[in-house]
């Protein structure tokens, strides 16, 4: 991008500069995120080769919204390489079918409708809070990573199921992990061609129906006034579910079939989990790696006004993580026809790459960009105008359908653990897999130390 190009659109509004910290986030990268970065250099569309393939790299914000939101028409999702997990789930559904579903979920999760998830979020979140304390009594490490995991699935299953998780399910839902790890990426094929994918596909399917058939006859109870939802854990209070919704509309609308249930249920717990859980774990890296930083927010944090003020410290946190770790760091389409963007000719058939990663690192946009700044999300912190400069979450028809739920259930489980421990990390990961999601190259692990008396 020509400096003239950028400033164009990359005004950063005034206020306080971010505080450096001693350690720039650039991690060390190589591989394909490593060429992306070389290639966006040229500008902010850029024709590149990856191994014998040929793509578009868009990381200017402007390029960012044409792709995403403005010409829906050109940039199309394309054979999602999902489709053997996910089959015709919201992710992977394209046109009026994907309008259909999309409209039918997505008012259960506007800032209104997620509200209906609080009290299992809250349930969650205690869960992780019990399981600290008992660590921190007991002096015995947290496995972080594999909390932050327990933490999304949980969430999202009682949203879709209307209970708690229990362990033997989080072990089956394991399956999940391995399917998603056999995924083609851009850097090749499967990265271990002997992971067992059709047993673990075969795994989720026997899960899935499971859940199905139980939420069906507890249905079927409850109309007959057995009482019979008591026995499967029903919901507290008969709250409606995710399940339920789908289940409804099934007895209305013919193409809500067994599979397409399972389809949508396999999508939300796989878009619902890994990636919250990542940008948890990311947040707990930073603020090991950033001790200034943690200290200034438990500072503010500790003399905020009320729970507004304090919620704002924490969700500069987690805006400042998703920046400079987003889950989603890159988001793929097929240009269905012929297009020129910011002068580049783009044919027909083309894989275009829009790179979040990147755009968020634009020094033109974010002023030290390789540091981790919280201040930048807080009131009167320096942000660029753009509004595709920040977009963890995509823009557009296409964007993410758990925005609100993923904040909300960040912000629930960081007001219990932020204020109570500071994690001191054991060999913390130093760098980032850039696979199906962006993650620390290493477990997270350490002790608590108490911050309350
Ligand atoms: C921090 C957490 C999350 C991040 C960073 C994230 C990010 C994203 C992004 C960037 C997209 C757009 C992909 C594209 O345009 O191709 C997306 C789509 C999606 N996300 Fe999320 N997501 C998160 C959490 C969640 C949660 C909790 C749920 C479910 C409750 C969810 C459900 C979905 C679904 C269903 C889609 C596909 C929407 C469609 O194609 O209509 N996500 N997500």
């Amino acid at each position: 991008m020509s400096p003239s190009s950028r400033s164009a659109t990359t005004a950063a509004v005034p206020g306080p500069a971010p505080a450096p910290e001693a350690a720039p986030e650039s991690a060390p990268e190589g591989g394909v995120v490593g060429l992306l970065r070389e290639a966006a250099q040229a500008g902010p569309v850029t024709p590149l080769r990856i191994g014998d393939r040929s793509f578009v790299l868009a990381t200017g914000p402007e390029q960012m919204l044409q792709i995403l939101a403005r010409r829906p028409e050109v940039y199309v999702k394309h054979g999602h390489r999902a489709r053997p997990l996910l089959g015709d789930g919201l992710i992977s559904a394209s046109g009026e079918a994907w309008q259909r579903q999309r409209r039918l979920l997505q008012g259960q999760f506007t800032v209104t409708g997620t509200r209906r998830w609080a009290h299992h979020i809250a349930g969650a979140a205690e869960r992780i809070a019990d399981r600290w304390a008992a660590a921190h009594a007991g002096g015995a490490q947290v496995d972080i990573g594999r909390d932050m995991r327990f933490f999304a699935l949980d969430t999202i299953w009682r949203a879709l199921t209307g209970t708690a998780l229990d362990e033997a399910t989080e072990r089956e839902l394991e399956a999940v992990d391995t399917v998603v790890a056999s995924l083609p990426t851009l850097a090749g094929g499967a990265p271990d061609p002997a992971l067992a994918v059709d047993e673990a596909l075969q795994a989720i399917d026997t899960t899935a129906h499971r859940v199905i058939a139980l939420a069906r006859e507890r249905r079927a109870g409850a109309a007959r006034g057995t009482g019979h939802e008591a026995a499967h854990g029903a919901a507290p209070g008969g709250q409606p579910h995710l399940l339920d919704l789908l289940l409804d509309t099934a007895e209305t609308r013919t193409e809500y079939t067994d599979r397409l249930i399972r389809d949508e249920l396999v999508t939300l717990l796989v878009a619902g989990h890994e990636t919250t859980a990542q940008t948890l774990c990311w947040l707990f890296v930073l603020l090991d790696r950033h001790p200034e930083a943690h200290d200034r927010f438990l500072a503010a944090h500790a003399s905020a006004a009320g729970p507004a003020e304090r919620d704002a410290q924490l969700n500069a946190l987690v805006q400042e993580a998703l920046r400079l770790y987003p889950a989603v760091w890159l988001v793929p389409r097929h240009a269905a026809r012929d297009d020129v963007l910011d002068g580049v000719a783009i044919t027909a058939g083309t894989g275009v790459l829009v790179c979040p990663y990147l755009t968020h690192r634009i020094p033109e946009l974010w002023p030290d960009p390789e540091h981790f700044a919280p201040e930048r999300f807080l009131p009167g912190g320096r942000r660029p105008q753009h509004p595709a400069a920040f977009q963890p979450f995509g823009v557009g028809a296409r964007a993410c359908l758990g925005q609100h739920f993923a904040l909300q259930e960040t912000l629930a489980l960081l007001r219990l653990l932020l204020p109570a421990y500071r994690p001191v990390l054991a060999d913390p990961p130093r760098g980032a897999v850039f696979g199906a999601n962006l993650r620390p190259d290493g477990p997270v692990r350490g002790t608590l130390t108490a911050l309350r008396p």
